[in-house]
């Protein structure tokens, strides 16, 4: 690989989850107080749910206006069918864009259902967010250190593609996508690492002893594609928000 600039990424370590929430929703309050229009790329998993119930909560009570933004999916499982709970964009639906009754035309999907020509949909997608770049990137992580569904060895260059999961990815999905007599995913569609760094500004969020390690990793190990989140490295503009237990290894 060619020498990459090194950057060292701000880092914020904060008591709990329950902070970590609460301080991301202030940087997107921030920004949309900001700029009306931004554009922002979300992420779905655990570490961002208490985030988007706190910014529902903000928007009832007026303290943010969603109107002119633009939300777009991070990743998506593929050939889960359209009213599957599974799906990252049901899962975002249910969290964020009905509590606030976000426009469905400003929302920016990426479709998983079994009729979906998935190579297709990802080209679909990549030309439809490469043209405006993401304002802000929000990212939880992996255990093996993935960014979005960019599984160790993906690219720091790679675009919106298909990707099949690895076996660490589902392994930790496991609970919650392994449903009694019902496909489990393999294969998923995610922005790649390229779409992820073009971005304005990354906030990732990791929460918990679990990430521990990982976050030691992609902070302090060496900047490669074993570790995907160690690509944040290679640009300026990006937040770690972290809890105790997350840093802890720090
Ligand atoms: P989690 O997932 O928030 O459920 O830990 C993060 C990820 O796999 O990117």
């Amino acid at each position: 690989m060619l020498a990459q600039p090194e950057y060292q990424p701000q880092i914020i370590t904060l008591e709990d989850p329950e902070k970590v929430a609460y301080f991301v929703v202030t940087q997107i309050i921030a920004l949309v107080n900001r700029k009306a229009n931004a554009v922002m790329t979300i992420p779905t998993g655990k570490t961002p749910e208490r985030a988007y119930e706190l910014l529902v909560e903000a928007v009832r009570k007026g303290e943010v206006d969603f109107d002119k933004v633009i939300l777009r999916m991070l990743d998506e499982y593929q050939w889960l069918k359209r009213n599957d709970p599974r799906t990252f964009q049901n899962q975002l639906r249910k969290l964020l864009i009905n509590p606030i009754h976000f426009p469905n035309i400003q929302f920016q999907t990426i479709n998983s259902y079994p009729e979906t020509d998935s190579p297709k949909e990802a080209d679909r997608y990549e030309k439809l967010i490469s043209a405006t770049p993401s304002d802000i990137v929000i990212l939880g992580i992996g255990q093996n250190g993935h960014i979005g569904f960019n599984e160790p060895l993906s690219p720091f260059d790679s675009r919106t593609r298909v990707v099949q999961l690895s076996d660490n990815t589902l392994a930790a999905n496991k609970k919650d996508i392994q449903r009694h007599g019902q496909y489990t995913p393999e294969y998923a569609i995610t922005q790649g690492i390229g779409n992820i760094l073009e971005a304005d500004r990354i906030v990732m969020m990791a929460t918990g002893e679990s990430k521990a390690d990982i976050i030691r990793q992609a902070l302090k190990g060496e900047i490669n594609t074993d570790v995907p989140a160690s690509a944040l490295r290679t640009r300026q503009n990006v937040l770690f928000v972290l809890d105790s237990a997350a840093a802890s290894q720090l």
